[in-house]
């Protein structure tokens, strides 16, 4: 499948030559062009993608490129709501990669909410209330939530927890706002977390690491993407100067 994509996501088509009849798809670049290829140009617009991995996958950079490539390349403005680590060493860790947040804030292209303090304080709905109006103040076309695991400590069970997640789905699909949800996976566990996101979510995205050779081993796979015809084989990929690059050839 070829695929072109211009400068912002309303105007990415896609042909689909396979079947001889074209198709169009709006598509959303991760900001990883080797991830792109993956899967076939982007996300879908308006999608919610789980990005789940265990402490220090890569998970957090994945979303601030998603953020700020999407701000710098393609004019799309975002949203960072983290809730694990605090906003001022978010930005002091992303300038590692040349990522100025704070100059894109100043710029009201990307806001940065520090929800650390707030997530236990404020109930689940005004933490939600306060990402959604900063969805609409900046008319952001990407959020990232970091984490959904940490938004959602406060929620017992599974019911509340569907509720919750039909709500904010239900709000990002009608303002056509992709979003990555994080996933925290702790060390030794299986499931992904409460076991219905990945049922809710359009696609899921999983990074792993490994320790193989006295070396620390980075793979990613997609076993989840609603609507596209994505990769299916296990990728290395790698953390650099540039933030995350993904290995085009799978994983053995
Ligand atoms: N500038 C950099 N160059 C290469 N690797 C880096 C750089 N900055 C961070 N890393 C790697 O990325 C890891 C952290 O990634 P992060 O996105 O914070 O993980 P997570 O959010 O999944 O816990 C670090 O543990 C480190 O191995
Ligand atoms: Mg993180």
């Amino acid at each position: 499948m070829i695929y072109k994509q211009t400068d912002t996501a309303s105007e990415s088509v896609l042909w689909c030559p396979r079947g001889g009849k074209s198709m169009s798809r709006q598509v959303v670049s991760s900001g990883i062009p080797s991830l792109d290829k993956i899967i076939d140009g982007g996300f879908n617009e308006g999608d919610t993608i789980l990005v789940a991995g265990q402490p220090g996958a890569g998970k957090s950079t994945l979303g601030v490129q998603f953020l700020y490539k999407g701000a710098v390349q393609h004019n799309q403005n975002g949203v960072y709501a983290t809730f694990v680590e605090s906003g001022s060493k978010l930005k002091r860790d992303m300038l590692r990669f040349d990522w100025d947040l704070e100059g894109l804030e100043k710029e009201k292209k990307v806001s940065i909410l520090d929800m650390v303090q707030t997530v236990s304080e404020r109930g689940v709905y005004l933490n939600l209330d306060v990402m959604m109006n900063a969805v609409k103040e900046l008319g952001a076309k990407r959020l990232v939530i970091d984490s959904l695991s940490a938004l959602t400590t406060y929620i017992h069970t599974k019911s509340e927890s569907r509720s919750f997640m039909s709500v904010i789905n239900k709000f990002l699909e009608n303002s056509k706002c992709t979003t990555l949800f994080i996933l925290e996976v702790p060390w030794g566990q299986k499931e992904i977390g409460m076991g219905f996101e990945e049922f809710m979510a359009d696609g899921l995205v999983v990074l792993e690491s490994s320790l193989e050779r006295f070396m620390v081993r980075r793979r990613l796979y997609i076993p989840k993407m609603r609507g596209v015809d994505h990769g299916l084989d296990c990728y290395d990929f790698y953390i650099g100067r540039d933030g995350i690059d993904v290995s085009p050839v799978s994983s053995t």
